[in-house]
């Protein structure tokens, strides 16, 4: 049997959209249930539901055999695993956004606070672009409330439809990378159970093509 992680949250529906799809499951996964495990007997499946975040984790140790996962979460939590495939769904950017009207003004300070939840992505974009002091703060969530707040100057994270930040009267200062959801296998399971993950690759390959 393989096992697969799904992420819970805003990945969610368009993942079991894709399982749907392309028939790899003709079990319902009900996202919105406070079930975790969900078996295909028929296709051989384990289906579990994790927390983005964890997704590499439950694939590195082998838990799972396949993951579906952002490459913001992938970028952050450089875990051993092999990325396969880009998903083409879950599309968004990250970037650098602040207070509108203020970007000038907060680059030229001589100490930057940044919030975010992708701190090693921060950490390593500032010391990279930046010659002022930075001092990153974790955030899990909600991570516009700080700038707003004044529990930092700027925050690094997701964008989408860009709501979130026009409703906190927030603005993109710049882009960092483009998002989009990722396949993930444990570098084990692709040698030891090979020919039913290439199915799983395949299959969702075509679909890929055909979309
Ligand atoms: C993400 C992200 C932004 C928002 C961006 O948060 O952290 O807050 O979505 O989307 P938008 O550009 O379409 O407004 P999420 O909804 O995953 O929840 P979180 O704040 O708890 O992390």
């Amino acid at each position: 049997m393989i096992t697969i992680a799904l992420p819970k949250g805003r990945l969610s529906s368009q993942t079991l959209n894709i399982l749907k799809s392309t028939g790899l499951t003709s079990i319902d996964i009900d996202e919105d249930s406070r079930k975790l495990v969900f078996i295909d007997n028929i296709k051989n499946y384990k289906f579990i539901l994790v927390k983005p975040f964890d997704v590499p984790t439950y694939v590195e140790y082998g838990i799972a055999d396949i993951g579906v996962v952002g490459k913001d979460v992938l970028m952050e939590v450089n875990k051993k695993v092999y990325e396969i495939l880009d998903l083409k769904i879950g599309k968004c950017y990250l970037a650098i956004a602040g207070p509108k009207g203020k970007k000038e003004i907060i680059y030229s300070k001589n100490k930057i606070r940044v919030a975010s939840k992708f701190q090693n992505i921060s950490f390593e974009y500032f010391k990279e672009a930046f010659n002022q002091e930075v001092e990153i703060i974790n955030l899990n969530g909600s991570v516009e409330l700080a700038p707003i707040l004044g529990l930092s100057d700027l925050i690094i994270d997701i964008v989408e439809s860009g709501r979130t930040l026009e409703e906190n009267n927030l603005e993109v200062y710049d882009k960092l990378y483009d998002i989009s959801a990722r396949m993930i296998i444990n570098r084990v399971s692709l040698k030891l159970k090979k020919k039913a993950i290439d199915e799983v690759i395949q299959t969702i390959e075509r679909w890929l093509d055909n979309d």
